[in-house]
């Protein structure tokens, strides 16, 4: 289902086409293109080239690994990412490995690696919804996560669906309409809060 950004200026087509569905298609993704997420993930910019992201990764045709990500996102998102074929939890190394100092960035650069691989997943015709409402504390005990790791957020990714094929309800949900805040509210110029000239 498409449901383009209404935007105020070009941009790439699939910044323009991505968006947050909460129904998957009852289709895999193919192991290729799976790689091509997480290759488009991997050469994404980080600080010092930390590279500080780490992903679980999950898919349904390994019901058991699947079950035990599953289980680690909050019952709200469980119960539609559940369809989705593929789920990510992400993980941050939250120092630097050359010097153990703090990595301050180390968030951003997990944000980075994943818009990079939510942006690559729509140009294939995929579609990935984030979650933050991941239960933290689950992640670090099912997976022994070492010290100095911390989990953050979990990923849902598939194929989307007809939206003839949704009941009504769901359909409204899902066909409702995106906003953003104006570049106005969020570009300043030389006072913090005021608009830059050029938007
Ligand atoms: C870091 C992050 C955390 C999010 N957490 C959740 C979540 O826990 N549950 C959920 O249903 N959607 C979650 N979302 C999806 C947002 O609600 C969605 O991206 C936002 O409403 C904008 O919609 P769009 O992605 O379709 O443009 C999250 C998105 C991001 C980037």
């Amino acid at each position: 289902m498409e449901k383009p950004a209404t935007t105020d200026h070009p941009v790439l087509d699939s910044i323009e086409r991505r968006w947050s569905p909460y129904v998957f298609a009852d289709r895999p993704v193919e192991s290729e293109k799976l790689l091509s997420l997480l290759e488009a993930a991997r050469w994404s910019a980080s600080a010092f080239n930390e590279q500080p992201w780490r992903f679980i990764l999950a898919t349904k045709d390994q019901p058991e690994a699947y079950a035990k990500a599953l289980g680690c996102l909050v019952e709200a998102n469980q119960g539609w990412a559940r369809q989705a074929p593929v789920l990510i939890l992400t993980v941050t190394r939250t120092t630097f490995v050359r010097n153990d100092k703090p990595n301050r960035v180390h968030q951003h650069d997990l944000g980075l690696a994943v818009q990079n691989l939510v942006v690559q997943a729509t140009s294939m015709d995929l579609f990935a919804h984030q979650m933050a409402g991941v239960d933290l504390d689950k992640v670090r005990r099912e997976y022994n996560l070492p010290d100095g790791f911390e989990p953050q957020t979990a990923i849902a990714i598939g194929y989307g669906v007809d939206p003839a094929d949704l009941p009504d309800e769901v359909r409204e949900k899902e066909q409702a309409p995106r906003s953003r805040n104006a570049l106005s509210e969020f570009v300043f110029g030389d006072e913090f809060g005021k608009a830059s000239t050029l938007v």
